[in-house]
């Protein structure tokens, strides 16, 4: 029977009932009917007043097998001393065998402490009284009759020794409301224009609306909370007057991921154990535009010179992709701008290798190449994935995403970059930041960022920062006085922090758990 009509059916049963007595109770009306079913065609009835209910909380008091048994048989002890009994004299290891291990072991006892048996030498025993009362059967026959307890150390007694278990029943007491009828009357659930023109609304009888009714489960889909965490970032960087990048791929070559950044051939970096190169295709063009990535920035700095430009028109001098090439393996192998270089033998095909980008620092700097066809103060961020050959663990996970600003001015000083952090990371409830000496082969100095995290009440690590080197920014182009600021830092750190997540799996990767992201809060930072 379909559910609706079952309901349709206890309702009407409720009403015939209530038409030959004057008060129904749920448990012995309807005995096989569960409670929730009953509860439901009761607010049915009451909510157009035609019962009226009222609810009894009651806990009932049920036996268990065991104690059933002792009901019909006797308790263990009347059990023992029955045997006794019938044997006149016994031995005391005989009893499993005849009353069964476990009457004997419980039974045994009480039967000794009641004064109901009595020993004979060493292991024999005796009766020791003529029918003993067996006040324990009593006791369970009388619970058995009114399923009630009234002491309640003796019902813990009795729990404890599980002769008895309690169950809470709700009980509905049913007698008949003001607007009662044999039948549930039509009702109407809408109010149509015939109802109007007829004017038949005046006395109709219209369906009342269940307020307390929950809303149908939606079965709509959720974003993941590092996806809410970044946009709130990208919101920040927005409202700074940031551009983004473009990130969308997520190979690059050696030259954009590491030797355009000063990176040299043999860093430990550039291993196997610490990047993923791809096999197929093994080697990248030499670099040139990506026609793109080139339209999609020059839409963001469109849409970002609405809000924050001057308006005048700028010349801008084409890139030399070839140029920027020799100068970078010209900085590396003998030095250039003022810097001897590194002096090894810059290896081409090292430049070409396909890899999967280990920092968006790539990307940055193919935005600060770009940006020296026309220089001038810029900002720039991205927020996207990055992928590193590391053991998988609760905190490293072999891809991340990594948030990365760069900040292109004159007159720059670190002073500047650490104030900037300072403003940046207070909108993620991080203060007093502290700096710490680090090493990038792209910046000089280099800074590893901490903060205070005020919730969790201890100092993090929380980035990595620094101001790019002359021998990054001179090949491309760059005027030599132009400064840039660059940091970067995971987007699943301060993701965990808010979200308490301990171990970054639970975040990202296969063992994500989709009811989870479901149930996250919508909001990332907290309203002071
Ligand atoms: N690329 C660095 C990293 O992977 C972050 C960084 C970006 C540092 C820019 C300095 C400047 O951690």
């Amino acid at each position: 029977v379909p559910l609706e009509t079952q309901g349709q059916n206890l309702t009407q049963d409720v009403l015939d009932l209530l038409d030959t007595k004057e008060t129904l109770q749920s448990n012995e009306d309807f005995p096989a009917v569960p409670q929730r079913d009953i509860k439901a065609a009761l607010d049915r009835l009451a909510s157009r007043s035609m019962v009226e209910y009222k609810t009894l909380d009651k806990e009932q008091v049920n036996l268990t097998p065991e104690s059933e048994g002792i009901v019909a048989n006797g308790s263990h002890e009347f059990k023992v001393w029955k045997a006794v009994k019938e044997a006149g004299k016994i031995a005391i290891k005989e009893l499993p065998s005849i009353v069964g291990k476990e009457s004997a072991s419980v039974g045994q006892g009480n039967a000794f402490k009641n004064k109901w048996i009595k020993k004979d030498g060493t292991d024999l025993v005796l009766v020791a009284t003529e029918e003993p009362e067996d006040s324990m059967q009593k006791l369970l026959k009388g619970i058995q009759e009114s399923q009630t307890v009234s002491d309640a150390k003796q019902l813990n007694d009795l729990k404890k020794k599980r002769l008895v278990t309690v169950t809470k029943v709700i009980t509905y007491t049913v007698t008949k409301g003001p607007k009662y009828a044999k039948e549930m009357p039509v009702e109407h659930t809408d109010l149509t224009a015939d109802l109007l023109a007829s004017g038949a609304w005046e006395t109709a009888n219209f369906k009342p609306y269940n307020f307390a009714a929950l809303g149908a489960q939606q079965d709509a889909g959720a974003l993941h909370p590092l996806m809410k965490v970044r946009q709130e970032f990208r919101n920040i960087f927005f409202s700074q007057g940031f551009v983004e990048m473009p990130t969308g791929h997520f190979v690059d070559s050696g030259f954009w991921n590491f030797d355009a950044l000063f990176v040299p051939q043999q860093h430990p970096a550039r291993d196997m154990q610490d990047t993923f190169f791809v096999s197929d295709p093994p080697t990248a063009d030499k670099p040139r535009a990506d026609p793109d990535s080139e339209r999609q920035m020059d839409q963001m700095e469109a849409s970002s010179q609405r809000l924050f430009s001057t308006g005048d028109k700028r010349e801008k001098k084409p890139r030399d992709f070839e140029k920027y090439w020799n100068d970078v393996k010209k900085v590396h192998e003998d030095g250039a701008f003022g810097s001897i270089g590194y002096r090894y033998k810059f290896k081409d095909e090292e430049t070409l290798r396909l890899v999967l980008r280990t920092h968006t620092t790539a990307v940055s700097t193919w935005a600060l190449h770009r940006l020296a066809e026309d220089p001038r103060p810029a900002r720039y961020f991205s927020i996207d994935r990055v992928f590193r050959n590391e053991t998988v663990d609760a905190t490293h996970l072999a891809e991340f995403h990594q948030i990365e600003g760069v900040i292109a001015d004159f007159g720059l000083t670190l002073g500047g970059l650490q104030r900037f952090l300072g403003d940046f990371f207070a909108n993620m409830g991080l203060e007093n930041l502290r700096f710490k000496p680090a090493y990038n082969p792209y910046t000089e100095p280099s800074m590893e960022i901490f903060g205070y995290h005020k919730g969790l009440k201890r100092w993090i690590e929380i980035g990595n920062s620094g101001m790019f080197r002359p021998e990054m920014l001179e090949p491309m182009g760059l005027p030599k006085d132009m400064r840039v600021y660059g940091f970067g830092l995971s987007l699943e750190r301060p993701t965990m922090m808010k979200y308490g997540v301990s171990n970054i799996r639970e975040l990202l990767g296969h063992k994500v758990d989709l009811s989870w992201i479901k149930e996250q809060p919508a909001v990332r930072f907290d309203k002071e």
